[in-house]
């Protein structure tokens, strides 16, 4: 079975066809990042115009990068929950309108979900685009989702089947690496700009401390908000010293300190539940001191995507879609968008 996967619920438009939830035929993501930079964040009206202006062009390159017509179609899944409404809505509105004019089916799935089942694509190693052969998880495993807009930790127990058991109190470790790089003027998005930049610097230059939420019902939960705040604090004193300390010095001592604080709840929940393989997903998956931390842990097994896998994209939402349509589960046209799934909204203490 082709399925067509549509993912419109941020600053990506994407589409891919996926053969039977593995093999990835064609994934085609067009960023919108220049629309958004110059405000060092995604701005939802943009994003949403930008997403009605491209949806058509990126899904028929989808469907011709796969060597096949739109008839060759079988099925559509579509992204409707959580992110930016409008966006989610552009997306949603052209896989339905798309399913509808076939009379195909289609199925609106969860885009959390989707990122944890991107390892369970198949690449095609002849093509050079997607050269990564994955290693396929079993389940149940830990699910680390750390992207833009979610912090979750969790326990999966199939790909429709989780059991949160941490997320951020406050902000999201991607919104931190952004917030970051906004303040100190490194460039946008943050996480890839800090990333390349800490690689020439200092981790142990600043101290930042870890949050206190180690114990009782914070044990897997996280926060960014202190972090982030001491690392723009520092700005001023910065630019007035002018020490011996680089922008790079900076951007490598908050990267650890923002990276050491999802590896501490990540490990107490390794412990606790006894899982020892952990499935990393969300573009702060792609963070190179994150994914050299895992590997190094020989008690545990750490599976990543590619880096074309790990942030928003079509291919893992055609996937995941494949499995409900396996299953003989499809949605009704009156299903809407929402912007917010209830289990993965963020704790207060
Ligand atoms: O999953 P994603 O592409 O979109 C959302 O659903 O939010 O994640 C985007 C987030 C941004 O905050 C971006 O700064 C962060 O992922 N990010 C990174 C890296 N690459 C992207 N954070 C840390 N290190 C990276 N290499
Ligand atoms: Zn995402």
């Amino acid at each position: 079975m082709k399925v067509l996967g549509i993912e419109t619920s941020c600053d990506e438009c994407a589409a891919a066809v996926v053969e039977d939830g593995e093999k990835i035929l064609s994934n085609i993501i067009m960023t919108q990042i220049p629309f958004h930079a110059p405000w060092s964040g995604v701005v939802p009206e943009i994003a949403s115009r930008k997403h009605i202006e491209w949806i058509y062009a990126v899904t028929k390159e989808a469907i011709e990068k796969a060597g096949l017509t739109v008839c060759d179609i079988d099925a559509v899944a579509v992204t409707n929950r959580p992110g930016l409404l409008g966006s989610l809505l552009v997306g949603l509105t052209f896989a339905k309108a798309f399913a509808w004019a076939r009379n195909i089916l289609y199925i609106a799935v969860d885009h959390m979900l989707a990122h944890l089942y991107a390892p369970r694509l198949m690449t095609d190693i002849s093509n050079s685009q997607f050269p990564v052969p994955m290693q396929k998880p079993d389940y149940p495993f830990l699910g680390l989702l750390v992207s833009g807009g979610h912090t979750i930790i969790c326990k999966a127990d199939n790909f429709d089947d989780i059991t949160v058991l941490g997320t951020t109190i406050d902000d999201a470790a991607g919104e931190a690496f952004d917030k970051v790089a906004k303040y100190y003027n490194f460039g946008y998005p943050g996480g890839a700009v800090i990333d390349k930049m800490a690689r020439d610097g200092d981790s142990g230059a600043f101290h930042f401390t870890l949050p206190s939420l180690h114990k009782g019902d914070h044990r897997y939960d996280v926060s960014y908000s202190g972090l982030k705040n001491a690392v723009i604090n520092q700005l001023d004193l910065f630019k007035k010293k002018k020490g011996p300390h680089t922008n790079e010095d900076i951007a490598a001592s908050f990267q650890k300190t923002a990276i050491d604080i999802l590896l501490r709840a990540l490990f107490n929940a390794a412990e606790d539940t006894g899982l020892g393989t952990i499935v990393a997903g969300g573009g702060v998956a792609a963070n190179s001191y994150l994914r050299s931390c895992l590997s190094e842990q020989s008690r545990l097994r750490c599976i990543f995507p590619p880096l074309d896998l790990c942030g928003d994209n079509g291919a893992m939402i055609a996937g995941i879609g494949y499995q409900y349509l396996a299953r003989g589960e499809s949605s009704p046209f009156n299903i809407t968008a929402s912007a917010r799934v209830n289990g993965f909204k963020k704790k207060y203490p």
